[in-house]
């Protein structure tokens, strides 16, 4: 019988070496790592196998192993924050580890119980705590991964998968700090199509992401806009869900983000900014729309002065407001008011997403370890 994932298993190796901590304005995104991590292997036959909590540190692995040649890797971004009381919150976990669990099951990898994997993170948290910053505006942000570790060059499900969490603490992804940034949509390659894996939190998503970014920066562009079809639908940014907001000339405001239709990622920050302002912002005022929206309808809407903002929205940034996009040789400009680098929903959105991760306002969002 095939064990399942089982936190009351762990075993815990604490480190002899205890790592200097950096100082906040130090900390780059994803540069330093606590001192511990969670591994749990899994096999075919046995299933789950004990985890493990354990020194960080190098895994090795066969160079044969089918994570180096057919991408079996899938993984999370999450964050934990030190509340005004010193306790240790988790944000939404429950959307990561669904999602992880999605990822898993379409690339033929293990799947797992949720609440034993956010146990067993809660006691990587709890040996790590004195990493995790408390000022606001730092956390600390936990990756887990998944790899097929089973050795041979054939094309077949993996029969054996490690499972291994590691945190770093960061403080502002981008080094700029909260700045808007400015686009390039893309119109030379698609981020993801009907059928594909655009949904899934897929390692093999992002190396092709790169290089379009590369361009636009080579132009003097922070990140790339993907554009899909023929109606070049906005989809996402860079590696973050994207958002426009609109007003008609009646007054009408309407908040827009693509729909989840298999090529979207299910970005739990999206998630939570389309439950807030379904909740918040005022009915008679705003709409709040999952559907696409196409880069012509924000060229156009921008050129009658009825775009109000745009922003990236992701765990590691939270959310990235957008100045303006570069489309077909023109500029398209998101206005900012003189002295401003995000809108006014822009920031009302990252001020009630962070007081509820970081235990301010209560939430059942916010899940104290
Ligand atoms: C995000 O949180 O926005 C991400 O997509 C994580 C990134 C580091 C890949």
């Amino acid at each position: 019988t095939q064990a399942a994932l089982d936190a009351s298993k762990l075993v815990i190796h604490k480190t002899e070496n205890p790592k200097q901590k950096l100082p906040n304005e130090k900390l780059v995104f994803g540069r330093s790592f606590t001192d511990h991590m969670l591994e749990v292997p899994w096999h075919k036959t046995s299933g789950w196998g004990t985890p493990v909590i354990k020194p960080y540190g190098n895994i090795t692995l066969d160079p044969s192993a089918i994570v180096f040649h057919y991408a079996f890797e899938l993984f999370e971004g999450m964050k934990a924050y030190k509340d005004a009381k010193g306790h240790i919150r988790i944000f939404r976990p429950d959307k990561n580890m669904t999602r992880m669990n999605k990822s898993a099951s379409r690339i033929c990898l293990p799947t797992f119980d949720s609440e034993e994997l956010i146990k067993l993170i809660g006691e990587l948290l709890k040996l790590d705590k004195s990493f995790i910053p408390d000022q606001r505006g730092y956390s600390l942000y936990i990756r887990p991964t998944m790899i097929g570790t089973t050795t041979g060059l054939g094309v077949h499900a993996p029969e054996d998968a490690l499972l291994y969490v590691v945190c770093s603490p960061v403080g502002p992804y981008y080094s700029t700090g909260f700045k808007a940034v400015r686009l390039e949509a893309t119109d030379y390659a698609v981020r993801a199509w009907p059928g594909g894996v655009g949904d899934k939190k897929l390692g093999a998503n992002y190396a092709p992401s790169v290089k379009p970014q590369l361009e636009a920066a080579s132009r003097g562009y922070q990140q790339n806009l993907w554009l899909f079809g023929p109606d070049k639908h906005v989809t996402e940014v860079g590696t973050m869900n994207f958002f426009v907001a609109f007003q008609d000339k009646n007054g009408k405001k309407e908040l827009v983000t693509a729909p989840l239709d298999g090529m979207i990622l299910e970005g739990v920050t999206r998630d939570s900014i389309l439950n807030l302002c379904k909740e918040k912002l005022d009915k008679s005022e705003w709409t709040i729309s999952e559907r696409y929206c196409s880069i012509k309808e924000i060229q156009e809407k921008a050129q009658k002065g009825e775009v109000l903002e745009a922003f990236g929205s992701g765990t590691a940034a939270v959310v990235s407001p957008v100045k303006e996009i570069g489309y077909d040789g023109q500029h398209i400009k998101i206005p900012l008011l003189p002295g401003e680098e995000a809108g006014a929903l822009t920031k009302q959105i990252a001020q009630w997403i962070a007081e509820r991760q970081y235990g301010i306002v209560e939430s059942d969002w916010s899940r104290v370890i």
